[in-house]
């Protein structure tokens, strides 16, 4: 009986190999272990004939292969289930199963998806992209915004000079100069770009960033400019916002005007005193604008009878850590993964 229980493990062993699938598998537990027909279920039927005394043992060892039986066919499917994925034939040690290498993906920073809003918003309302350089001469950058040289306006921007003609520029608006310059009405323009002050602290960097804008054709208003900005702010903002136009000055444009958002922490709630963002003022500043200087026009060749423009500035950071809740300029240019990681790929 020993040698029969043995033959049958080897064939059970040999079928097993060549098994494919679960239903095969199934073949052979029914062939072997199969209440009806199976041929090791036949042995153990068989022990009723044997005589008394040696029941006992040929049954535990019976029992003890049925068990060896059922182990290998359970380890076979579990064989099978675990290889059901695409495997490499004539490869073995190459399971293409394995997860591969991790390629992580990166993600844009906050700048710079927030001046793609910006541009977008723009870009919708038919403006242009423009840019000029980093390095920016005395003339464009000051002169030609009717900033003379001595001038106190210069004293509003820190600035840092690469030579006594040539500075970092302050501001993005020595592009409204090159651009005008080069073209001629009607124009719709914006430029995004880096700027440069002396000044470093939670809310100012020595680099940050602007968007400029401007519009110049026959008539155009304060209206324009008022509807231009509302419908930007409502954008960037998503809606909720309050608008305010206040009187400024800037060299280059006249009438100028601040633009201010309602607070977006307290909302001009009650506790606006002590509110944390707007320090109880209820507003906050975003935007610098106002009707082109018509001595800006005198600069750049335009005649300033015939053609009226408005023009804005904005300070993209500001706009971002306004947007995010964040207080502390840095955190943009620290480059910390954890912060960068918050901001959705
Ligand atoms: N250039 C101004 C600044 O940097 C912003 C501004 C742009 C104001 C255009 C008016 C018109 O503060």
């Amino acid at each position: 009986m020993i040698e029969t229980l043995e033959r049958l493990r080897e064939e059970v062993t040999g079928r097993l190999e060549g098994c494919a699938s679960e239903q095969e598998i199934e073949q052979v537990r029914i062939d072997y272990l199969g209440r009806k027909s199976g041929k090791l279920t036949a042995l153990l039927r068989g022990l009723r004939e044997l005589p008394a005394d040696e029941r006992p043992r040929a049954g535990q060892e019976l029992n003890r292969r049925r068990a060896e039986l059922e182990g290998l066919l359970e380890a076979r499917l579990k064989d099978l289930q675990e290889s059901g994925k695409p495997r490499l034939d004539g490869a073995p040690g190459l399971d293409v199963t394995l997860p591969g290498n991790r390629v992580e993906r990166g993600r844009v920073h906050p700048l710079t998806r927030v001046t793609d809003e910006i541009i977008d918003i723009f870009t919708g309302m038919g403006f242009e992209i423009a840019r000029g350089p980093d390095v920016e001469d005395d003339y464009h950058n000051f002169e030609a915004l009717n900033i003379p040289r001595d001038h106190p306006a210069r004293d509003m921007q820190d600035t840092f000079f690469v030579s006594d003609d040539h500075v970092l520029r302050t501001h993005t608006s020595p592009v409204q100069i090159r651009v005008m310059e080069q073209r001629r009405p009607p124009l719709q323009i914006i430029a995004p770009g880096a700027v440069y002050r002396h000044d470093d602290d939670a809310t100012h960097s020595p680099v940050f960033h602007q968007v400029e804008g401007f519009m110049v054709d026959h008539h155009i208003t304060f209206g324009d400019l008022k509807g231009v900005l509302t419908h930007f702010l409502e954008q960037i903002f998503q809606n909720e916002v309050r608008v305010r136009f206040r009187p400024s000055f800037f060299p280059f444009t006249e009438p100028s005007a601040e633009v201010d958002i309602g607070c977006l922490l307290c909302r001009g709630a009650g506790d606006a005193g002590n509110c944390r963002v707007c320090r109880g003022s209820r507003w906050l500043e975003i935007l610098g604008s106002g009707m082109i200087d018509p001595n800006v026009f005198r600069f750049v060749g335009y005649d300033a009878e015939t053609f009226s423009g408005f023009a804005f500035g904005m300070g993209v950071e500001r706009i971002a850590m306004l947007k995010y809740g964040m207080d502390d300029i840095r955190m943009f240019f620290q480059n910390d993964i954890r912060f960068l990681r918050q901001f959705p790929a």
